[in-house]
Formats: C-alpha cells, sequence, structure tokens
C-alpha cells in the first residue's frame, strides 16, 4: 500500500529544489501533486518526471504572494488533503541592508504567501474532513544566523503560524507541522552564493557546508523524507511541532 494513495497534494514551489524532491516523492507514493510556483518551466520538467515514472501531477502558474490567485486554484483544485507551503525566497543582510523594498518582497512571498495558500486549503480541508499541513521553516527560526534579518523574520512567522493552524483546526482533524532544515544544497543556495559572494563561490560552498557538524549540506531528498512521514497517515499523532533536519546546527555547534 502507497503511503498517500488517494491523496490530493499541492506543493508550492514545486518546481525546484526542495520542493521539487518532495512533489516527486509524495507522486511515487500514491499522491495526485499539484505544483503552484512562478517557475512554469522548471515546473513541468517536474512533472514530466513524475509522469515518466507512472505517477500524476499538474502545474498551476501561480505566484503564491497573489491571494486571488491562490484561492481561485486551490477552489479548481477542491479535494485537498496535504498542504506543503513549501515556495520561498532568500535576502542576505541584516537591518541596515534590508530596505523597505527587500523586507516587503521576503514578506510576500515567505509570509504572505504561505498565509494565502493556507487561506485557500483550510475551507477544502474541512469541507473534505481533515488534512495534513507542512511549512517550510528553517533553522533562522529559532537561532541567530548572521545576516539574515528578513528572512529569519519570515522563517519565524512561518513557525508562528504553523502552531497557530495547529491549535485552532485540530477538531477539524488538520494537522498543521513545520521542518527547519540547515542548510540544503538547491538552487536556491547556489542562487543566493552567486549573488552575494561573487568570486568566491566554492569558498562560501565549503564554508556553509562545515557550518553543520556533520560537514555537509543536506539533499533535497533527505528532507522530502522527512516531509512525506509527517504528511502521512504515520504521523497522526503529530500536531503543532517543529523539526529540525539540520545536521547538528542547532544543538551541536559548540
Ligand atoms: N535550501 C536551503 O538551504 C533551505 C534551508 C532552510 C529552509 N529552506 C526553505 O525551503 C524552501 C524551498 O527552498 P529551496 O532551497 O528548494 O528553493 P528553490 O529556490 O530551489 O525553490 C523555490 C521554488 O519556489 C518558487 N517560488 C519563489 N517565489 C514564488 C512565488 N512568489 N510564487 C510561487 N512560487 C515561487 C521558485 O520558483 C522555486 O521553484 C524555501 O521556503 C526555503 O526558505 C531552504
Amino acid at each position: 500500500m502507497l503511503k498517500l494513495e488517494n491523496k490530493v497534494a499541492i506543493i508550492t514551489g514545486g518546481g525546484s529544489g526542495i520542493g521539487r524532491a518532495i512533489s516527486e516523492l509524495f507522486a511515487s507514493e500514491g499522491a495526485y501533486v499539484h505544483i503552484l510556483d512562478l517557475n512554469t518551466e522548471g515546473a513541468a520538467d517536474v512533472v514530466k518526471t513524475i509522469e515518466s515514472r507512472g505517477g500524476t501531477a499538474r502545474v498551476h502558474a501561480c505566484n503564491v504572494g497573489n491571494q486571488q490567485e491562490v484561492v481561485e486554484i486551490v477552489q479548481a483544485i477542491g479535494q485537498v488533503d496535504i498542504l506543503v507551503n513549501n515556495a520561498g525566497i532568500a535576502h542576505v543582510g541584516n537591518l541596515e541592508k534590508c530596505g523597505e523594498e527587500d523586507f516587503e518582497r521576503v514578506f510576500q512571498v515567505n509570509v504572505k504567501g504561505a498565509y494565502n495558500a493556507l487561506y485557500a486549503a483550510i475551507p477544502a480541508m474541512k469541507a473534505n474532513g481533515g488534512g495534513a499541513i507542512l511549512n517550510l521553516a528553517s533553522i533562522a527560526a529559532v537561532v541567530g544566523i548572521a545576516d539574515r534579518f528578513a528572512y529569519s523574520m519570515s522563517k519565524g512567522a512561518i513557525y508562528a503560524m504553523s502552531m497557530s493552524i495547529a491549535r485552532d483546526y485540530m477538531a477539524d482533524n488538520i494537522r498543521s507541522n513545520s521542518i527547519s532544515p540547515a542548510r540544503v544544497h538547491t538552487p536556491f543556495v547556489d542562487g543566493f552564493i552567486a549573488k552575494n559572494y561573487p568570486g568566491q563561490e566554492a569558498e562560501m560552498f565549503e564554508k556553509l557546508s562545515k557550518s553543520q557538524p556533520i560537514g555537509r549540506m543536506a539533499t533535497p531528498e533527505e528532507i522530502a523524507k522527512l516531509a512525506l512521514f509527517l504528511c502521512s497517515d504515520d504521523a497522526g499523532f503529530i500536531t503543532g511541532n517543529d523539526y529540525p533536519i539540520d545536521g547538528g546546527f542547532i544543538k551541536l555547534n559548540n
């Protein structure tokens, strides 16, 4: 028996990195995967891979920061069993390097994007008798990471929203948890190294790898396995928690 047989899963930002790995794994476990992403090319490639393995998936061109777009797509999908709030963007800089535009851009995607997807999906889950929500937080939600002011703010909000939803919708059989990865080797990491440390890419990659006591970054597939467990019925007793997946970053960096 597949772990997500007959389940419908919405994965935001499923066209790349962690979201891609989650989409592929969920589909291989029987879920009908709906990817909401701005990057329709990447998402179409994920769907192609899923279909070539016998799974089912669909791309929905969507800016998660736009509530109307998200609501219309989720209403058209109808049945929603699983929501993974994964779409996110980075910003490097302390408070003085975070202008209003930077702050608003990060807020719009990382915080409002998750709120919009929750706003759209909760009524569908209630109508469907329950569901599982997984929110991508980060170690930055609970640890002071240098030069990540706006990003940390957004991940702290994800952490708190996840708990609030867990409390308010327990009686509706909706579980809500978050996961907090340390560095995961995805285009997100490669992109911000290239943008913020031009000419020092290899050095920064090494430095970021070593900041996990385990000595490397996670793979997207490792994150997807934890996501699968938390979104499956195997985790039926788990709600209102955050799960670090961090190679020892939070507790062993001493
Ligand atoms: N990579 C890491 O080290 C790491 C660590 C901790 C947490 N995270 C979190 O995991 C999530 C995924 O990260 P990743 O590394 O796979 O990133 P990624 O850049 O590889 O993928 C992010 C996806 O989100 C999509 N996206 C961005 N803005 C969007 C928008 N407005 N509407 C719809 N889709 C949008 C992008 O098109 C892309 O497909 C993010 O929330 C990130 O903050 C990543």
